[in-house]
């Protein structure tokens, strides 16, 4: 049974009164959702706001960042534990524009994997190429070399505790998500090297596409047999193309648990 993971990312979007809106405009549908687990990532200031806005609803709330360090003496960083206090479930972990923007490295983002766990969050690593690496064939090699930092950092039995998100970056923001075929071609590559290391492991993993998914693209993405589910950037930021994002998602199988949610195939 495969139930579905959709995570929203604003990114650096909002204020009080738009996220109050937001949430509001989403609840009617998401509370109605019968297997499929929502998360929402707003901005860090915002994390309270919208954790007391979904108390008592089965949304959880992730963030979009955190430290590689417990804590200290780091000026501006916000740790895993400060967003487990702050009741977060989830954390992106390598985001391409944090790649790209940022600098942050495959290391780093090792380090990151590492943190959230140790602070008992979910993380969720993102991956993908950028066009050149795509057009030059590298697709997978570029892929498999983010994920074998994680690998390396933390071991398999550790990393199955996540989520992975394949994310071209050329499909980011962009209008141009990558095809199903495309798409499945991707997360397929991801669970073989996953299954290379821990067969039992690999099905259980979800395995998020994230890149221009909208309204009218989510259902054939989340047909794809190793897509799990989606990570929705600026079509996340629309009550109605989220909610539709979400019912796509939903295969109306079992009701969500905290057991079921990623099992696609439960041992
Ligand atoms: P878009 O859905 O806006 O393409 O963004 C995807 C993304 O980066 C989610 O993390």
């Amino acid at each position: 049974m495969n139930n579905k993971l959709v995570i929203a990312n604003w990114k650096m979007h909002g204020h009080q009164a738009a996220n109050a809106r937001l949430i509001g405009g989403l609840l009617p549908t998401l509370e109605r959702l019968d297997s499929v687990q929502v998360a929402i990532c707003p901005p860090t200031p915002y994390l309270a706001q919208v954790s007391e806005l979904l108390a008592d609803t089965a949304v959880a709330i992730g963030a979009q960042n955190l430290s590689e360090r417990a804590q200290g003496a780091y000026t501006g960083e916000v740790s895993g534990q400060m967003l487990a206090d702050l009741g977060c479930r989830y954390v992106l972990v390598g985001h391409s524009e944090r790649r790209s923007l940022f600098g942050e490295t495959d290391a780093q983002v090792a380090m990151k994997f590492e943190a959230a766990l140790a602070a008992g969050l979910t993380p969720v690593l993102c991956l993908g190429e950028s066009i050149h690496q795509r057009r030059a064939g590298n697709t997978n090699a570029v892929v498999g070399s983010q994920l074998k930092a994680v690998l390396d950092q933390v071991g398999i039995e550790q990393l199955a505790k996540g989520v992975i998100a394949y994310e071209p970056v050329w499909a980011i923001g962009t209008g141009a998500s990558a095809s199903p075929e495309q798409a499945q071609q991707a997360h397929l590559h991801i669970r073989q090297l996953l299954a290379a290391h821990a067969p039992a492991l690999a099905s259980r993993i979800a395995l998020l596409y994230g890149g221009s998914v909208n309204a009218t693209n989510a259902a054939e993405l989340f047909a794809q047999h190793d897509i799990d589910g989606g990570l929705i950037g600026g079509a996340s930021l629309d009550a109605a193309c989220f909610s539709a994002i979400c019912q796509a998602a939903d295969t109306g199988a079992l009701p969500v648990s905290a057991d079921n949610i990623y099992n696609k195939d439960p041992a």
